[in-house]
């Protein structure tokens, strides 16, 4: 029989990474050779890819979350998070390898090492089902804790793709070519064009640079550079502000458009939905929803 390839039909396609993410808080992070204590140990559903699906589910738009999970505790964590927040996991693919796992040193200023072990992050390739839900989708995006190929094969197939290049790394033209947003914060900024924000433009058409309690500045070729600040907050937790942000802006892209204005209103609602999840400890948990985002945006 050949096979039947479910239709998903979302309008969101997250192409990405999921993690077990082990948070070890310390009193100081430990240097090369040495060993520290922890003061704690909590463990709990990440990674970049996951998180940004949730943001983007929360944030009120249907979405498919293309990634790749062991047949495991950690993988059971993650399916639950993802249910739970509404996030349609029809196109999830069951590795051999064990759930990507995340070692995550935080000290008590909130500054973090992270060591990820991609495991079954590895081996997610963008299967025929996957590759018509990427066609289909309004906007597809995705990071770098996946397999190179695959991030390009979901560019290829995408008809508006953001890409969060992060953890930093260099790009190549051809994957950049095929990239309609960037979004990165200035470390990330800095690995693709170098210091200078607006060489980004040399190498992609818009994109959106993060600046922590500054914001978030929005460049594009044909509309003056915009920027957008932050909301004022007390910091308890900055992990997954970045992925909120992303998840949030691609959400409200595909419920409105992508021309300049409802490009910078989107920015703008990325920028409360991340400022308010640094409020939060926690990823997933940290993530806002659509209702709390939007009372503080009026
Ligand atoms: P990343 O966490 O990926 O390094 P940033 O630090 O640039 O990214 O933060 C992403 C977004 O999170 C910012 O654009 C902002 O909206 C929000 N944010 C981060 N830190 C703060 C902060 N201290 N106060 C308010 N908002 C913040
Ligand atoms: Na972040």
């Amino acid at each position: 029989m050949p096979e039947v390839v479910p239709e998903v039909g979302a309008e969101v396609v997250v192409v990405g990474s999921a993690n077990v993410d082990l948070v070890l808080p310390v009193q100081r992070i430990p240097r090369p050779g040495e060993t520290v204590l922890a003061t704690g140990l909590t463990r709990g559903p990440g990674g970049k890819g996951a998180n940004q699906a949730v943001a983007s589910a929360r944030a009120g738009a249907s979405t498919a979350f293309v990634a790749a999970l062991g047949d495991d505790d950690g993988g059971a964590l993650l399916r639950a998070a993802l249910a739970e927040a509404g996030v349609d996991l029809s196109l999830l693919q069951i590795s051999q390898a064990p759930t990507g796992t995340a070692i995550i040193t935080v000290d008590g200023a909130g500054e973090n090492a992270i060591t990820v072990a991609p495991s079954a992050n590895a081996t997610l390739r963008l299967t025929p089902a996957a590759r018509s839900a990427v066609a289909g989708a309004k906007i597809v995006l995705s990071q770098l804790e996946i397999g190179f190929g695959t991030v390009q094969a979901a560019a290829e197939a995408s008809a508006y793709f953001i890409l969060n290049a992060a953890p930093a790394a260099e790009l190549t033209d051809e994957l950049l070519g095929q990239v309609d947003l960037l979004v990165v914060n200035e470390t990330e900024a800095e690995a693709v064009a170098g210091t200078k924000l607006s060489a980004l433009l040399d190498r992609v058409p818009a994109a959106v640079v993060t600046l922590g309690a500054e914001g978030a500045l929005i460049l594009t070729r044909d509309a003056a550079e915009v920027r957008v600040p932050a909301v004022p907050v007390e910091v308890v937790d900055t992990t997954a502000a970045g992925d909120t942000f992303c998840g949030v802006l691609a959400a409200t892209l595909a419920a409105t458009s992508t021309t300049a204005s409802d490009l910078t209103n989107a920015v703008r609602r990325a920028t409360v939905a991340a400022s308010l999840s640094v409020q939060t400890a926690g990823a997933i948990p940290s993530v806002p929803h659509g209702e709390s985002i939007d009372a503080r945006c009026a």
